[in-house]
């Protein structure tokens, strides 16, 4: 443990994380001073930048904001929480305009409108692209340029955070950030983290491999509540390629007709298109399977997209020809990748949590609209959504920070070193990935603890342990956790709420 260094005073929101939900809560802040603190240069390590799909919102006249909460509810298999999703869908449409006014380029038809299209599980098409495969990018880009040129928003790249600062009563008080090999404490009347999810705990992801579950983790340090951390959604095809993390071939291609086939050529989920469109974890499930058995995995685009690879889905098209692949002459092998934490720091839509001063938006919070199982392009909606909203609140806070002498804190939980992430990361998807089962689990628990013993409330540890704990407690099957040993829902849907990270003794329970 190093001393902090250095102290810092804001009297504004501080946000934590340069995603679509940092950035959109660092705009709706305004005019009061905000502070946003990234983990690496803006537009790098975040996901919401590396999303293909696009925002679920009503915007067409065959769509509703009730029908898109219906399909919603449906995909959270039992654990979504209705006035959430209610708060999530209202906003659709206008979330969608603002981010159109702040110059994001959305596809647009022939009239002018927003132009959609269909993903798995939802009801009508409502998916809002850009440029094909390219929204994420595009959209943050878009909120970059806008964090830019805001006067209230100040920016500090490649901030790491370490620890938060509570007072002797637990009021969130601060942060203490990396910066340089620096350790400072920023002291600030609110604090927002958007961290962020867990797909680096995983050997095969889909997202930037740095995002370790650190805020959750942190935050259930602090005592905050933790809902659900066993929902971890698998994403049917990430291209299997052998890089790390692994590139998306986007759910759109097979809602334009590409499919899912072994390595005989045989369909993985039958004969019948809509078939590949099943919900996210029957897929993952049947790709996951395939590879095991040896048959493998391929999704066949060749004659869906052939020569329109190029225009219609750029990014795959690059992510594959850069290894060498081209997807219009060849299946592209594809495997399960973790890909989104419906897990997190409970928290309602304005991203309030339990602990005083302490906010948590888009996937590093629980807000209850992803349920066990998130409907597809609902994420990049509520990052922006319910980031605004936290943005909004926390800017009405208080605006000095008070009893500054009377923040605890200073002292920041060990690094993991690069060789135990390894093993934890392999641990991670062999243990609790797509199939799990209670020998599985407690081999997972109890790695953990053999890990705990160098690294103490090291955050990716605290932050598996969560994940491992209420998938071993779960003894059920729903959404995208998935138990070969209870592989039935049970009669009633229940969440997990976990207050402290689970203790290493416990592990062999
Ligand atoms: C995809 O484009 O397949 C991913 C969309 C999402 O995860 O919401």
């Amino acid at each position: 443990m190093r001393p902090v260094r250095d102290r810092q005073v804001h009297d504004g929101p501080l946000v934590i994380g340069g995603g679509l939900a940092g950035l959109s809560a660092a705009l709706e802040a305004a005019p009061r001073p905000t502070l946003l603190v990234t983990p690496a240069p803006l537009l790098q390590a975040c996901a919401s930048a590396w999303a293909q799909g696009g925002l679920a919102a009503a915007l067409t006249r065959a769509d509703s904001p009730g029908l898109h909460a219906r399909d919603t509810e449906i995909a959270g298999a039992g654990l979504v929480a209705p006035e959430a999703a209610r708060a999530l869908t209202e906003d659709g449409q206008a979330t969608v305009e603002w981010l159109a006014a702040l110059g994001a380029p959305f596809d647009r038809d022939a009239d002018g409108g927003f132009s959609v299209s269909l993903e798995a599980a939802h009801s009508v098409a409502r998916v809002a692209r850009v440029g094909g495969d390219g929204a994420g990018r595009a959209i943050l880009s878009a909120l970059v340029a806008a964090v830019r040129a805001a006067p209230h928003v100040r920016t500090l790249e490649n901030g790491r955070l370490r620890a938060l600062l509570q007072d002797a009563g637990g009021q969130v008080r601060g942060v203490v950030i990396e910066r340089d090999g620096r350790l400072t404490e920023i002291l600030a009347p609110a604090v927002i983290l958007a961290t962020g999810g867990v797909g680096g705990l995983y050997a095969v992801t889909t997202t930037p491999a740095a995002l370790k579950g650190e805020g959750l983790a942190l935050a259930a340090l602090a005592g905050a509540e933790i809902l659900d951390p066993e929902f971890v959604q698998f994403h049917p095809t990430a291209i299997d390629v052998g890089l790390d993390p692994a590139p998306l071939a986007t759910e759109a291609l097979r809602g334009e007709g590409a499919r899912l086939i072994d390595g005989e050529g045989r369909f993985l989920l039958g004969e019948a298109a809509e078939a590949d469109l099943a919900p996210r974890d029957v897929v993952a499930r049947a790709v996951h399977a395939a590879r095991q058995s040896g048959r493998g995995a391929f999704l066949d685009a060749r004659a869906a997209i052939g020569a329109h690879f190029p225009t219609h889905f750029p990014a795959v098209f690059a992510a594959c020809m850069g290894a060498g692949l081209d997807p219009r002459e060849a299946p592209i092998p594809v495997a399960a990748a973790a890909h989104y934490h419906m897990g997190g720091i409970a928290a309602d839509a304005d991203g309030r949590t339990g602990l005083a001063g302490l906010f948590a938006v888009g996937e590093c919070a629980a807000t209850g609209v992803h349920g066990a199982n998130r409907l597809a392009s609902n994420s990049l909606l509520e990052a922006a959504a319910f980031g605004r909203r936290a943005g909004r609140l926390a800017a009405a806070g208080p605006v000095e920070v008070s009893g500054r002498t009377s923040v605890l804190g200073g002292e920041v939980p060990p690094d993991l070193a690069p060789g135990a992430l390894g093993e934890l990361r392999e641990a991670m998807t062999a243990e609790a990935g797509v199939v799990r089962d209670a020998a599985r689990l407690t081999r997972l628990l109890d790695l953990l603890a053999r890990l705990e013993r160098t690294a103490p409330d090291a955050p990716p540890l605290v932050a598996a342990g969560l994940i491992a704990r209420a998938a071993l407690d779960r003894r059920e099957s729903r959404g995208g956790h998935y138990r070969t040993d209870f592989p039935e829902p049970l009669a009633e849907a229940r969440h997990s709420r976990l207050r402290r990270p689970p203790t290493p003794s416990t592990a062999a329970a």
